[in-house]
């Protein structure tokens, strides 16, 4: 059944770790004339995750590229330090691990993004229980639900996590209607359709969109639409 409150719709947030970085101004132009509503920053600090992606400063280039909102999702340690450099740098939405390994106090970093008047998230790896997320989840405008393991693209979409997906839904139904349930990795048609039937209400999308050649029809085939 469709799950959505009938005030969302489906936002698609390309993934910028999958564009070819020598061609970076053309794959960000071509995406936001293809129909993308946000883009997705994945900043990896080779401690939280196994992967070193990019910073600050390329957030900061990126946003002189493009107008769409920046949602920066941060995989490192230390997300109460690195914060601020984010909002200098033009992040429109900031989402921060609950983990213990991210190394910082989950509550207080969610304050200091949302004194800086951007928008908060909370994800969990996969690994990690749902209810580590619910006493944040009243201070967040976003959760996002990972569907792999973080630290790279490319990886094959973990079904089971939908089971965290329609627990978020539910917390929405009952707590917050305008809470954005966000799902990340091995998004692509088929698993779109999965994850919002599961009440995902955006979809982060890397390796479906950068690594194809029509990027308008990838985006509209994640929304369910064939092309023409
Ligand atoms: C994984 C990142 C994802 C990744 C998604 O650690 O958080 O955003 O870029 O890539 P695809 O869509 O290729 O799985
Ligand atoms: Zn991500």
């Amino acid at each position: 059944m469709f799950s959505l409150p009938t005030s969302m719709s489906i936002i698609i947030a390309p993934s910028v770790l999958a564009a070819d970085f020598a061609h970076l101004a053309h794959d960000i132009a071509k995406v936001e004339a293809a129909g993308a509503d946000w883009l997705h920053l994945d900043i990896m600090d080779g401690h939280f995750v196994d992967n070193i992606s990019f910073g600050p400063a390329f957030v900061s280039t990126i946003r002189k590229l493009t107008k769409l909102p920046l949602d920066v999702h941060l995989m490192i340690a230390r997300a109460d330090h690195y914060a601020p450099r984010f909002i200098e740098a033009g992040a429109d939405s900031i989402t921060v691990h609950v983990e213990p390994e991210a190394q910082h106090d989950v509550a207080a970093t969610l304050r200091l993004i949302r004194k800086a008047g951007v928008r908060t998230g909370i994800t969990l790896n996969p690994a990690t229980s749902f209810d580590v997320l619910l006493p944040h989840l009243p201070q967040v405008d976003l959760v996002l639900i990972m569907t792999v393991h973080p630290g790279f693209g490319g990886q094959a979409f973990r079904s089971e996590m939908m089971e965290k997906v329609s627990r978020a839904r539910d917390w929405r139904a009952e707590h917050r209607r305008d809470l954005h349930i966000q799902v990340d990795g091995g998004i692509n048609a088929e698993t779109a359709t999965e994850s919002i039937a599961a009440g995902a209400d955006v979809l982060v999308a890397g390796t479906s969109i950068f690594r194809t050649a029509d990027y308008r029809a990838a985006i509209q085939q994640l929304r369910g639409k064939t092309s023409s």
